[in-house]
């Protein structure tokens, strides 16, 4: 039993014995390590319902508890209006030392998603478009959604759901047809960047003939009606986007979609939709169109279009159809998360709605993570205009910086600095680009936390050779923060985990890199004469762990040397 759930039992005994019903207990992690390690706020919570002081009332849950004598809690203290700390043992840190060093890799694992089925879709780029950095976003944190849901037991589909239908087709077709050259295109070194340009040409003139937008939709309905010559076209975009996306992911060493089906795989599975969505009465048709209509007072939310007036598909209607497809192909019970931009907020909401009057899915099994924006000083970008970074100029960049400090670490250097400036806030932030933030080797990045790593296998490796083997033994004098934090790294998990929130493991990593860092310049850690060296060294082997098991959840490699 955990500690907290061992003093919980303990707390509630007590309280029931007094006359509360059902109390309920909670704890958490004092902020500041000296407060303790566990803090409870229960005697603040019933002093009014038991009319006592609320330091009273923390004095006998102290006492009740201290008769018990649990071996984990060394202390306890009243603190403040009524909270009650908890001290753990020595002992208790001792046990955790040796259970992870016995756990390894493994440390930190769980077993919460056994036997439940979980898709993440993430990544999701457009075929013909440019990978943004939007979907590099999606990739990243996707990815270490993925392996939080897999480190926890879940067994997760990875899914990248690709933009390769909708009306931007007909435009390109346009656009390749009258400004375009295929066969150089083909040949080229920069294919998706020649078919972008003709994207934005198709904007540019657009703005000057309207017509060219009717041309683009006639195409689009040509295309849907499966027209050979424009799915010809259509099949050469998709496989050089898919070319270059593939050598996108092995650069950003992410690991395999198990899944890439594209929008078109929905094509035809859309009319079953249409036909649920007409059976349920939910939908109405205006001059043509589709849409579904939402309880306005209950959801304000915004009528959702299916099909357009001339009856093309729309983004909408290819969700629905693969979210049947997924309910179909993997089961009732599969929980379903889109990590999408939180511009499409709104979009899932009504999507969620529509999938729950639908009888698809029940909104407690599908989940929207939103990732806010990147920023650099000229403000948003946009595909259409142009003004794109590429995503190649952004880790080109990163490893010629990273370069600089070391040319054999630059391109795992340059991943780290990348992902954990975008993995270590939350999600739904937006990020502020700036380069000498995120390669910085003692801010709170991802490099950081690589050297810490590095350094800890020095140690490890230094003692080795002194012959000092790592150990957990009772000669832990006092526990200081490297202690008070390496043991907590399976809770971080789980909340990660649960919440889709891989922050909880960045911003904890840092802590702990920091403390160590801290503990790292205060002591000598390999020494042969030091009786309590192997104590020092199995410490230093335990951080080692919890930095290479945090990192790799986000998908952050860890070199030996730096
Ligand atoms: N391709 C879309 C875009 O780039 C994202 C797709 C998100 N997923 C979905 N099921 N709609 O905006």
């Amino acid at each position: 039993m955990s500690i907290t759930n061992q003093l919980k039992t303990i707390i509630i005994e007590l309280l029931t014995e007094l006359g509360i019903e059902n109390p309920s207990v909670s704890f958490e992690h004092p902020t500041e390590l000296v407060h303790g390690d566990y803090s409870t706020n229960v005697a603040m919570v019933y002093a009014k319902e038991l009319k006592k002081n609320p330091r009273v009332l923390a004095e006998e849950v102290k006492k009740y508890i201290q008769n018990q004598k649990p071996d984990t809690i060394e202390n306890i203290e009243i603190a403040g209006p009524g909270f009650i700390n908890f001290f753990l043992s020595k002992q208790f840190f001792v046990d955790s030392l040796k259970h992870i060093i016995r756990e390894g890799d493994q440390f930190g694992s769980n077993q919460d998603g056994a036997g439940k089925k979980v898709l993440v879709e993430y990544s999701s780029p457009n075929i013909a478009k440019p990978f943004t950095v939007g979907h590099l976003r999606s990739t990243i944190i996707g990815d270490a959604v993925a392996n939080l849901l897999a480190f926890s037991g879940y067994t997760v589909i990875r899914d990248n759901h690709l933009g390769d239908w909708g009306t931007q087709f007909g435009k390109l077709i346009v656009a390749i047809k009258k400004w375009g050259d295929f066969e150089a295109i083909k040949k080229s070194q920069t294919p998706i960047k020649e078919l972008v340009d003709l994207y934005v040409k198709f904007h540019d003139e657009a703005e000057k003939d309207a017509s060219l937008e009717d041309e683009g939709r006639a195409w689009f309905t040509k295309l849907e009606q499966g027209d050979s010559d424009a799915r010809a076209l259509w099949q050469m975009c998709v496989a050089l986007s898919m070319q270059e996306f593939d050598r996108i992911y092995a650069r950003l060493r992410v690991s395999a979609f198990d899944t890439a089906l594209g929008e078109s795989f929905f094509e035809d599975k859309m009319a079953a939709v249409l036909v649920d969505v007409k059976a349920t009465n939910i939908a109405k048709e205006s001059e043509g169109a589709y849409l579904i209509f939402f309880d306005e007072e209950k959801t304000k939310l915004p009528p959702l279009m299916l099909t357009k007036k001339d009856g093309s598909s729309l983004y909408a209607l290819r969700d629905l159809a693969a979210d049947r497809y997924r309910r179909e192909t993997y089961g009732t019970d599969i929980t379903i998360i889109n990590e999408v931009g939180a511009e499409q907020s709104q979009y899932f909401r009504q999507i969620f709605e529509a999938e729950e009057l639908l009888g698809y899915f029940p909104k407690s099994q599908r989940v929207h993570i939103g990732h806010g924006l990147y920023r650099f000083a000229e403000g948003k970008m946009s595909t259409r205009k142009g003004n794109v970074i590429w995503l190649d100029d952004i880790l080109n960049e990163a490893e010629k910086r990273a370069g600089e400090l070391n040319e054999a670490t630059k391109t795992d250097v340059a991943l780290a600095a990348i992902k954990f400036n975008d993995l270590k806030r939350e999600a739904i932030k937006d990020i502020v680009f700036d380069w000498d933030e995120i390669l910085n080797l003692h801010g709170d990045t991802g490099p950081y936390l690589q050297y810490a790593h590095a350094r800890c296998v020095s140690v490890l490796e230094k003692a080795r050779e002194s012959l000092i083997e790592p150990v957990a033994t009772d000669t832990l004098q006092q526990a200081g923060s490297v202690e008070k934090l390496v043991y907590r790294f399976p809770e971080i998990v789980s909340r990660a985990t649960s919440e889709y929130a891989p922050h909880y493991i960045a911003t904890y990593l840092i802590e702990l890199a920091h403390a160590f860092s801290t503990y790292y310049a205060e002591t000598k850690i390999v020494d042969p004469e030091d009786h309590l060296s192997p104590y020092k060294v199995g410490l230093t082997k335990a951080v080692k762990i919890v930095l290479k098991n945090g990192l790799s959840l986000l998908g952050i490699p860890t070199p030996e040397k730096m």
